[in-house]
């Protein structure tokens, strides 16, 4: 863990109630926070928690986090995550980078709250700048898929890619699908274009995550800003 993940987890626990149910985020710095709330359930936290991945599912369950499920249809208290992009005026985010993007945007829809902490190099004027939106897709769609967001009036195109395991062959993501990884110039209506995607048949979910965090922690100077829409 770095020391700017370190702040960013504690500060982020001050979010998190006693008793309560709390979605887990995916990626380094959640993972980091993960660690965090375990040492604070050592101290007598009671929290369960709903992973966002199986990777997070199994973490949380070595460092003794009490996992749960969506069962019961309660909201989660608040879900803790990362994310890959944040605009600065919107808050809006573009995720997926780690492949956890379906399950990190149910648990986030079942949570009353989303806090996001980042690092400042995740901060951009405009949502799109850092160059990559991944979308999950079925993998018999896949061809299909691409060929039609190759075709999307996008200035620039969106030149879709399949994201590669280590082993050459196509990623699996926890859902058993794929992803296509899309070049992206920031688009002047990001909700047209996660509009347009979701419409192709086999899209599963894109990397746009508009409107859902209520705040975003940035690690800043030492310390952490708190941004709020
Ligand atoms: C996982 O799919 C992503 O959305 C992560 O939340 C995002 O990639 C942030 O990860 P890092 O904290 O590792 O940058």
């Amino acid at each position: 863990m770095t020391p700017e993940q370190v702040v960013l987890a504690t500060k982020a626990l001050e979010f998190v109630p006693d008793g309560s149910r709390i979605g887990l985020g995916s990626g380094h710095t959640a993972e980091a926070f993960l660690r965090v709330l375990a040492e604070r359930i050592r101290q007598g936290l009671r929290v369960r928690g709903v992973p966002t991945s199986e990777r997070i599912r199994q973490l949380a369950t070595e460092l003794g986090i009490p996992v749960d499920t969506l069962d019961g249809g309660q909201p989660l208290e608040v879900t803790i995550d990362g994310a890959d992009e944040v605009e600065r005026g919107t808050l809006n985010l573009i995720k997926g980078w780690g492949a956890a993007l379906v399950r990190e945007r149910v648990v986030a829809a079942a949570s009353k709250r989303q806090i996001i902490i980042v690092t400042a190099e995740k901060l951009v004027d405009r949502l799109g700048s850092r160059g990559r939106l991944p979308v999950e897709v079925v993998p018999f769609a896949a061809p299909f898929c691409r060929w039609k967001i190759e075709r999307l009036d996008v200035p620039g195109g969106l030149q879709p890619s399949l994201r590669l395991a280590n082993d050459g062959r196509p990623l699996v993501t926890d859902n058993g699908h794929w992803i296509l990884d899309c070049r992206l110039q920031p688009p002047e209506d990001p909700a047209a274009l996660e509009r347009a995607l979701r419409d192709i048949p086999g899209v599963v979910q894109t990397g746009f995550f508009l409107g859902t965090a209520s705040a975003v922690l940035v690690a800043e100077n030492g310390g952490v800003r708190v941004m709020t829409r």
